[in-house]
């Protein structure tokens, strides 16, 4: 909505939230979450078309576009539970603008939905509309930003896909749309479809993005039994243009918001309508995830002798990529519950999360909707004191590896490659080992300075 309000500035935009002190963190100098460059985007255009309110209703009774953004997580309990996507947000938004709309707006689902959501959402609007004469008009438009890179991502999409429905007023209002994104999108990237194409398309999006990424890893899992380098097999693929070489990274496993939730929706649809089949295809992509966490966690005790109880380890990075403090789903979870159910001692270092919001993932219960049990066999959630007494909390990166006996990179934040490692190695118990889940370390200089090196897929 910022990036709209700073390419259009003959549009107002409002941005509402019934989060009191969301709203006041997107009003102040902080912003509620770290995204490079995001904060002179919202400086240029606050309080100029841009606002941020909680005074939703007014602000959806007024709008003649209402961009719906609200979470859609996967459902905990009941029908579904463990896949299918949870509308209860998206339900309360439509009655609410049903409830205030005095006049005929254009509802956009900028959240990540199953498909079918226009038609099961249109018919709460129009049920619960007393004004007859109010048209709600549906359109599909689905985000295809990434977090770290998000302004530079809606700055110059590669696409913004825009779908509605076949009719004269549904065209009218691909149109409209279309001539917001066209103030700064070349017309030809504006990608018209039907709403179920558009709906499906943000998914099955995500869901290759996520299958090429367990694709490498299951790959990284044959190199490290082979003696081939991951990293080169990647290069070979990439460089044949049908394959292209973008997320082709082998990495400690998937993390985020998206991937996970939108497969497990993904298969959930394919269940629903019985194709069974299909469902579990896109299942094991999650299942190589897993895999891959744990493999992660396995090679890291197997390489310190089989035994990490009451070793310090140095977890260098938290967050589920770099250039975002979002810990949703991350990677590192996984692998520091592996860790403790062998009793090791964590010492946690990310530039970007707080030490709360690490001790709130740790300590969280996990949906278990398949692979219930960690490698070694133990079970999740941990009790907080149990977390408490496993893993402190460095904000300085030498601190956090002062006296462990092997550091683990889960994140590939930059600041890890130009690291003092000379200084660390000094500082650590010997052997000192560096399991690199990114393949972001120069192994060969590491190795010359003492350390044993573990990359994924490398040869080991
Ligand atoms: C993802 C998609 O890339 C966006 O297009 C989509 O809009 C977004 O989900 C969404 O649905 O909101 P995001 O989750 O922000 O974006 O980040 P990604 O860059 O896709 O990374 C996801 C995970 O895959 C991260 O844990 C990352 O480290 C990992 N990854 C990525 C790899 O392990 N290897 C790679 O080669 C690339």
């Amino acid at each position: 909505m910022a990036m709209i309000a700073l390419k259009c500035p003959d549009i107002q935009v409002a941005v509402v939230d019934l989060n009191q002190q969301r709203i006041d963190a997107w009003n102040s100098e902080c912003l509620p979450i770290y995204e490079p460059g995001l904060y002179e985007v919202v400086k240029a255009c606050r309080g100029r078309n841009l606002i941020f309110s909680t005074d939703c209703r007014r602000h959806v009774a007024e709008a003649d576009i209402i961009f719906v953004s609200v979470n859609t997580p996967t459902k905990m309990t009941g029908v579904g539970a463990g896949k299918a996507a949870d509308l209860a947000y998206w339900e309360g938004a439509a009655r609410m603008i049903a409830s205030v709309s005095t006049t005929s707006k254009i509802i956009v689902e900028k959240s990540t939905v199953p498909v079918k959501t226009a038609e099961a959402i249109g018919k709460v609007l129009r049920r619960n509309c007393a004004d007859p004469d109010v048209h709600f008009e549906i359109l599909s438009n689905p985000e295809f930003l990434a977090e770290g890179t998000a302004v530079k991502d809606l700055e110059a999409p590669d696409r913004v896909l825009i779908g509605g429905r076949d009719t004269q007023e549904g065209r009218a209002a691909v149109e409209a749309l279309s001539a917001v994104y066209e103030q700064w999108v070349p017309r030809e990237r504006v990608l018209r479809a039907n709403l179920w194409s558009a709906e499906l398309s943000k998914l099955t999006a995500n869901a290759m993005l996520a299958q090429r990424i367990s694709s490498i890893n299951s790959i990284s899992a044959l190199c490290e039994a082979t003696g081939a380098d991951v990293q080169q097999v990647a290069h070979a693929l990439g460089t044949d243009s049908r394959i292209g070489s973008k997320f082709l990274n082998a990495s400690v496993g998937f993390g985020g918001s998206c991937f996970q939730k939108d497969i497990l929706n993904l298969v959930y649809i394919c269940e629903s309508v019985g194709l069974e089949r299909v469902a579990q295809y896109w299942h094991s992509v999650i299942q190589i995830n897993d895999y891959q966490k744990n493999r992660f966690v396995e090679r890291v005790i197997s390489g310190m002798f089989n035994t990490v109880s009451g070793k310090k380890i140095a977890i260098l990075g938290f967050a589920f990529k770099k250039d975002t403090g979002d810990t949703r789903e991350t990677p590192a979870i996984d692998v520091c519950h592996g860790l403790i159910a062998d009793d090791a001692c964590l010492c946690i270092y990310d530039p970007q999360v707080s030490k709360d919001q690490i001790y709130r993932d740790l300590a969280a219960p996990k949906f278990q909707w398949d692979l219930p049990m960690l490698p070694n066999g133990a079970q999740v959630p941990f009790t907080d004191s149990q977390i408490e007494k496993s893993v402190s909390i460095s904000s300085d990166p030498y601190q956090a590896s002062a006296g462990a006996h092997a550091l683990c990179v889960i994140t590939e934040w930059d600041e890890f490659a130009d690291l003092d490692y000379e200084r660390i190695y000094a500082s650590m118990s010997k052997p000192a080992f560096i399991f690199d889940g990114r393949n972001v370390l120069d192994h060969g200089r590491l190795q010359s300075i003492g350390f044993i090196t573990y990359g994924l897929g490398k040869p080991i």
